[in-house]
């Protein structure tokens, strides 16, 4: 059965149609804008950027039934008897106290990953959202990145921001072993000075 002439008609209109939009939206070039400039305080509320220092302690339990971190994944050449072989990565959720025990005050999490990213080096690179679960603090975090010789007397980590009171945070955390000893178990304290400037 042979198609109307009036049918063709309107096909080759809705083809014609079809080509010059497709035309007109690949020439119109839109204007959209993904940046402009603010004022920080009458925008987003930022006023006077501030110092703030934490001082808290970090605890890695490796050992035990209720470990904190654990090792979820390691090189095929893994070398057994290194410290850390190269490769190594553990995901971490280690309890912050207010004072040096485990049992003292709990004050948030350290929550994140561990991975051994040097060959030469007792090092791990470290991902970790530092969680606050009291006082003002409650439910802001702080995240740190960074570059951590673990049996390095002197070590910091580079804050690279945060949220809720710590929104736009940058600063430094100074990181001092309280106590580690390998001969009873790999678990570790860890002293904090975490100075940060936030809004
Ligand atoms: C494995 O680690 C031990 C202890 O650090 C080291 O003495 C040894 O040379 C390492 N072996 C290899 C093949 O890298
Ligand atoms: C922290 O905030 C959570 C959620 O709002 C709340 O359930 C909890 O009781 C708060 N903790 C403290 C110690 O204020």
């Amino acid at each position: 059965m042979a198609k109307s002439p009036q049918k063709y008609t309107t096909l080759t209109l809705l083809i014609l149609l079809t080509i010059s939009s497709l035309i007109l939206s690949l020439t119109t070039a839109y204007d959209y804008t993904f940046s402009r400039s603010l004022s920080p305080k009458k925008k987003l509320g930022l006023k006077q950027e501030k110092l703030t220092h934490l001082h808290f302690y970090f605890h890695d339990i490796v050992s035990g039934q209720n470990p904190t971190d654990v090792e979820v994944a390691q090189a095929p050449t893994a070398n057994a008897s290194a410290v850390l072989s190269f490769g190594y990565v553990a995901v971490v959720d280690d309890t912050l106290t207010a004072g040096p025990e485990l049992t003292s005050k709990k004050i948030g999490s350290a929550q994140g990953i561990f991975v051994s990213t040097s060959q030469s080096d007792i090092e791990l690179s470290v991902v970790l959202n530092y969680v606050f679960t009291e006082g003002k603090y409650n439910g802001s975090s702080l995240s740190i990145l960074g570059h951590n010789l673990i049996l390095t007397t002197g070590r910091e980590l580079p804050i690279v921001g945060g949220s809720g009171l710590f929104g736009f945070a940058r600063g430094n955390a100074q990181l001092r072993t309280y106590m580690f000893s390998p001969t009873i178990s790999n678990d570790a304290t860890v002293e904090y000075n975490v100075y940060v400037w936030h809004y």
